[in-house]
């Protein structure tokens, strides 16, 4: 039998060719940008949203043709890479390595790398707003259009609201601005409001997407979302804990960058240990979370639930 990790690797490879289809053409005057929105995505990443997008698809999906999920996957995966391009601004956390190569900024210098982050969020929509195509070019009757179609805009709906301002921006936001501030003041609630909106916002995103466009519930797809949010709370502290003892030849991206930067984490307020504790405590949770949902037994269920069950102890 082949172990989780292979399976999990083939399926990222399976995801870059997707994604791959979606990227835009280097060519024309403004080609620069374009080399350099391709260049962030090209140098690696663990493509786990569109995974877990995918997988959730899979797993709650009875009906429904995936091709519907493929431009929703390299969005996401578009939205998550210009953060990064951000995030690792001057302006920002100021890194130079992410993903093992130089970061966009880095590479390209600054303007192209804000650039370059700005090209790919708008080509974010470009692309998920082609998926209506899909539907229109398609044999379906016009019932079965008009339920797809709506799908479809409750997809796009999640997709610009959890990025947004009440969601991924918002947490990069109180995030920066928690810098420098003094020992005291950033709470254990404020860190758990950076959480929940820099990093599990987007998974959420990822998951909440892949349900709507199966045709869940909303209750399904409310569930999805708690168990999402746990994900990416864990997952955050995680990164926090391998920015303090992670190693940053494994990681693709410099560590102490947090201590540089003056911010106060997780683990500042947690302890190391605190903290270990906790990412396991959550990912329980969500686990637990996740086999109560429908379809949490087919194999794409199952794949989650490695996926997630990863997470705790992962290096990278
Ligand atoms: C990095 O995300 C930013 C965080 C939310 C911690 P990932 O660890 O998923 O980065 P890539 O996509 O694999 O490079
Ligand atoms: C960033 O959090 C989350 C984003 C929205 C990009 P971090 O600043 O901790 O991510 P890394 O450690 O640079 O990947
Ligand atoms: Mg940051
Ligand atoms: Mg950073
Ligand atoms: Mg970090």
């Amino acid at each position: 039998m082949e172990d989780s990790s292979s399976r999990i690797r083939e399926e990222a490879e399976r995801i870059d060719e997707i994604i791959d289809t979606y990227l835009p053409k280097e060519e024309g005057p403004a080609s620069t940008v374009m080399t350099a929105m391709n260049y962030s995505i090209h140098v690696g990443g663990k493509r786990l949203r569109p995974m877990l997008m995918l997988e959730t698809f899979r797993m709650l999906a009875t009906d429904t043709d995936e091709r519907l999920v493929y431009p929703f996957m390299a969005a996401i995966e578009m939205i998550h890479t210009y953060s990064l391009c951000h995030d690792d601004l001057p302006a920002m956390d100021n890194d130079d390595m992410r993903r093992g190569q130089k970061s966009t900024h880095a590479k390209f210098g600054e303007a192209m790398g804000i650039l370059a982050g700005d090209g790919l969020l708008n080509y974010a929509f470009e692309t998920a707003i082609g998926s209506f195509d899909l539907i229109r070019e398609s044999d379906a009757d016009d019932t079965r259009k008009l339920e797809l179609t709506q799908r479809i805009a409750g997809a796009l709906k999640i997709l610009a609201a959890k990025a947004g301002i009440y969601g991924m921006i918002g947490g990069q936001v109180v995030d920066i601005e928690s810098e420098e501030k003094p020992a005291g003041e950033v709470t254990m609630d404020t860190i758990m409001y950076i959480h929940e909106n820099k990093t599990s916002a987007m998974i959420e995103s990822s998951m909440m997407i892949g349900a709507t466009l199966a045709g869940a519930t909303d209750r399904e797809i409310a569930q999805t979302e708690k168990i999402a949010r746990d994900v990416g709370v864990a997952f955050q502290i995680r990164d926090d804990i391998l920015d303090i003892e992670g190693d940053g030849a494994v990681l693709g991206k410099p560590i102490g960058s947090d201590a540089r930067n003056g911010k106060t984490t997780y683990v500042s307020l947690a302890g190391l240990d605190g903290a270990k504790s906790d990412v396991k405590i959550i990912s329980d949770r969500a686990m637990a979370g996740l086999s109560s949902l429908r379809g949490s037994d087919t194999e794409s269920g199952r794949f989650l639930t490695d996926l997630i069950s990863g997470l705790v102890n992962r290096e990278k």
